[in-house]
This record gives structure tokens, sequence and C-alpha cells, in this order.
């Protein structure tokens, strides 16, 4: 498999650009953001060991996130090209994908954005309820207020989006995610690009990545 990681903090674009590259480039997208939230809606097993975890912005454990990440990726093709955005976050978690031949990592690509901003990106948040589209208030803002302009549902702010789980996803970030820049660097797979601009010139940092 071609597994490309999106490595970056909270609100660094990682969904934004990893859902344009699924649409436009054949790669099959799997934010593991957008799967537990899903199976917390469902209420699946998966989803009830979630919650808690994910309401409060810490890390839902790695044996939990490990196999939900094999059984979405095992009956795959080995020919298939893979985006991983949000997976992994942990050494274990990197480490995991590694250890299996089929689901070794090709690149890592290190979305760099100034952490005092995220603040703003993320609190303006704005997702599509059906589909998952993400919008802003203030960056990227809706044609019609509060409605999808992909499906036509509502827009929705996710629980964890309040300021104050924010915080705090943020700190676990550096703590736990953070030292996973050194881990691709050492294995040479790391490219950086820039975050912290227009969302078209994110995707073309992120094209040329892809293509080296
Ligand atoms: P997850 O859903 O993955 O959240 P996250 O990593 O915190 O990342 P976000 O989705 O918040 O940000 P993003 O980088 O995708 O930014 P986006 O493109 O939306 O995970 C949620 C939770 O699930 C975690 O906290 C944890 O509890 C759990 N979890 C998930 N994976 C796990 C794992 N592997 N292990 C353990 N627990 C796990 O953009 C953000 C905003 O900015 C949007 O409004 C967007 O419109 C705007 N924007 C994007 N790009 C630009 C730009 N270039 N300029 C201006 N605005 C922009
Ligand atoms: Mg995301």
């Amino acid at each position: 498999m071609n597994i490309s990681v999106f490595l970056g903090a909270p609100g660094s674009g990682k969904g934004t650009q990893a859902k344009r590259l699924a649409e436009a480039n054949g790669f099959k997208h799997f934010s593991t953001g957008d799967m537990l939230r899903a199976a917390m809606s469902e209420g699946t097993e998966t989803g009830k060991k979630a919650k808690m975890f994910v309401d409060r912005g810490d890390y839902v454990p790695d044996d939990v996130m490990i196999q939900l990440i094999q059984d979405a990726l095992s009956p795959l093709p080995a020919s298939s090209k893979i985006i991983l955005d949000g997976f992994p976050r942990t050494l274990p978690q990197a480490e995991a994908l590694d250890k299996n031949a089929k689901t070794k990592v090709s690149k890592a690509i290190f979305f760099d954005m100034p952490q005092s901003l995220l603040v703003e990106r993320l609190t303006g948040r704005r997702t599509c309820s059906k589909c998952g589209e993400p919008f802003h208030v203030k960056f990227h803002p809706p044609k019609k207020a509060n409605v999808c302009d992909k499906c036509g549902n509502p827009l929705i702010q996710r629980k964890d989006d309040a300021e104050d789980v924010v915080t705090r996803r943020l700190d676990v970030y550096n703590n736990q995610t953070a030292p996973l820049i050194e881990f691709y660097k050492k294995t040479k797979k790391l490219s950086q690009i820039d975050a912290n601009t227009d969302v078209d010139t994110v995707y073309e940092q992120l094209l040329k990545q892809l293509s080296k």
C-alpha cells in the first residue's frame, strides 16, 4: 500500500486537504476523528469506549485506535493509495503501522502552523452534520449561513471545538503527537508544508510533496 500520514496539530487543515485530495486524486481518506464521531453517533462498542475521551479532548486508548485502523485497512487491496488523517498520534500507533509490511508508512506530511492561530481556526469551524465538509465562519463561510454548500444539510459546531476543550487538545497534541515529527524525521519519511497560508496554496504544496 501507499500510505501517507497527515501529521499536524488540531485545526492545521488536515481534514480540509485530505477531503480535496480524495475527491480529485483517487486517494482513500481515513480520518480517525470522523470514524470515531460516526461510531459515537451510531452507539457502537467503539463509540461507547471513545466518547468520554473525545468529549474532553483526550486521546482514545491506543488498543482501540489500532484495532479501528487495522479493521479499516485490512480489506483493501495492496495497490491502494491511502491518506491517514489523524492516525498515528502516538508512538505505539506509529509502530503498529510499521510492524505490518502491508501497512508500512511511505510518507509523513507535517502541517506546520503557529499554535497561536489554531484556537481561532477551531472555535470558528462549522462542520456539515451529514457529509462532514468543514467550513469556517471567517476563513471559509458557507454561501448560505449554517447550510452545507455541498449537500444542503445543516452545519454544526463540534462539541470538542469549544474553547476549553480546544486548549486541552492542543496540550495533548504537544505532549503525545509532536514527538512523531522526530520519529518520521529519523526514518527519512518526513516532509513539511506551511499550513499557515490559503487552502489552494497548501494544496499545491501537498501535491508537490506527494509526487516526490
Ligand atoms: P480529529 O477529528 O482528528 O481532530 P484533530 O486532529 O484535533 O483535527 P481537526 O479535525 O480538529 O483539525 P484538522 O487539521 O482536520 O483541520 P480542518 O481541516 O478541519 O480528532 C478528534 C478527537 O478524536 C481527538 O481529540 C481524539 O480524542 C480522538 N482521536 C482521533 N484520532 C485519534 C488517534 N489516532 N488516537 C487517539 N485518539 C484519536 O480545519 C480546521 C478549520 O480551519 C476549519 O474550519 C477549516 O475550514 C479552516 N481551515 C482549514 N484550512 C485553512 C486554511 N488554509 N486557511 C484558513 N482556514 C483554514
Ligand atoms: Mg480533521
